[in-house]
């Protein structure tokens, strides 16, 4: 299998571009900003930018999109931005895929929730709450509808092993490792089931190898406020000084509107894959101490 992973110098990317390597397929994963190692360069606003990968010699028979606006309270403030970022890279990616005869991945959120009643299964009604929440979404159902066999993988509160160290948890690990005192003021109302990056490409992987196609949320075991998902790290560093300011959603008067139950159900992947097992962050945790 040869893949094509738009944002492989990020969290996702990263983790699906060397799982991927690792069981065989040829990979080929891109930066736009940040030059990860073995990465290539492509702009998915500039299609014909002339320092782009050559994506269609390349002939891939997946395209993975891993890139959008991430940051929630950004796409807020700046709209057009985030529709260029989220949702035009993706009418770009589509139209290269659709030219390569390529399957398409495309990584989507929780927030296409309200959180009113989450944890969500796949088919639970959308009702986005934000601009990164609605762009999101429209990247999504554009994929669905514009090529049959899209897959769609549903993910939220990504942590693990990148480059950039820069995941909630990643940066609690690295403060408490270097005796730097935090200062977390988390939202104790706002909940989900944070998984491993590593874990989202091992399932990509097995969805991939088996032509599955349509919407599949990947979480895993746990089901946590951000509070409680701070406090399950720094349980791994007693001595670390910090002051946690448990907050409400409300009270943090952060620019874009959460989904506050949300998370999900991913009854469907484990229905189809049962003996896949996922790993959680006392997992990662556990493995990330045993090293320091
Ligand atoms: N992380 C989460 O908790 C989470 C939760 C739900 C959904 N998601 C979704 O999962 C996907 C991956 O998230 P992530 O956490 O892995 O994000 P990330 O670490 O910020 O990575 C984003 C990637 O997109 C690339 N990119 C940005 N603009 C680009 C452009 N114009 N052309 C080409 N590449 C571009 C970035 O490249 P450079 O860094 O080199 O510029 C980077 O490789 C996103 O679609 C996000 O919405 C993430």
């Amino acid at each position: 299998m040869k893949v094509f992973i738009a944002g492989a110098s990020g969290l996702v990317g990263g983790n699906c571009m060397q799982h991927f390597a690792e069981q065989g397929w040829e990979v080929a994963g891109s930066y736009f900003s940040f030059q990860a190692p073995n990465t290539v360069y492509y702009n998915t606003l500039v299609p014909d930018d002339g320092n782009n990968f050559d994506v269609k010699k390349f002939k891939p028979d997946v395209i993975v999109h891993c890139g959008a606006m991430t940051h929630v309270d950004n796409c807020e403030l700046y709209p057009d931005q985030s529709y260029q970022q989220t949702v035009q890279s993706t009418i770009n990616l589509i139209a290269l895929a659709k030219e390569c005869n390529a399957r398409f991945v495309y990584i989507s959120t929780d927030y296409v929730f309200d959180g009113k009643q989450g944890p969500y299964t796949e088919d639970a009604p959308v009702s986005p709450l934000s601009v990164y929440a609605r762009h999101k979404l429209e990247a999504e159902q554009m994929a669905l509808k514009e090529i049959e066999n899209t897959l769609v993988l549903r993910i939220t509160n990504v942590y693990g092993d990148e480059v950039r160290g820069k995941n909630f948890i990643a940066r609690i690990i690295e403060q408490c490792i270097n005796k730097q005192k935090l200062t977390l003021k988390l939202p104790y109302d706002q909940y989900a089931s944070p998984a491993n990056a590593w874990d989202i490409a091992r399932a990509m992987y097995v969805l991939l190898r088996d032509n599955k196609k349509g919407i599949y949320h990947i979480g895993s075991t746990d089901y946590l406020n951000r509070v409680e998902l701070a406090m399950r790290v720094l349980k791994y560093f007693p001595d670390a000084e910090y002051d946690l300011i448990p907050m409400n959603t409300a009270e943090l008067k952060q620019p874009a509107a959460r989904p506050l139950l949300s998370g999900f159900v991913t009854l469907k992947f484990s229905s189809e894959y049962p003996e896949f097992m996922f790993s959680n962050v006392d997992d990662y945790l556990k493995k990330k101490t045993q090293h320091t």
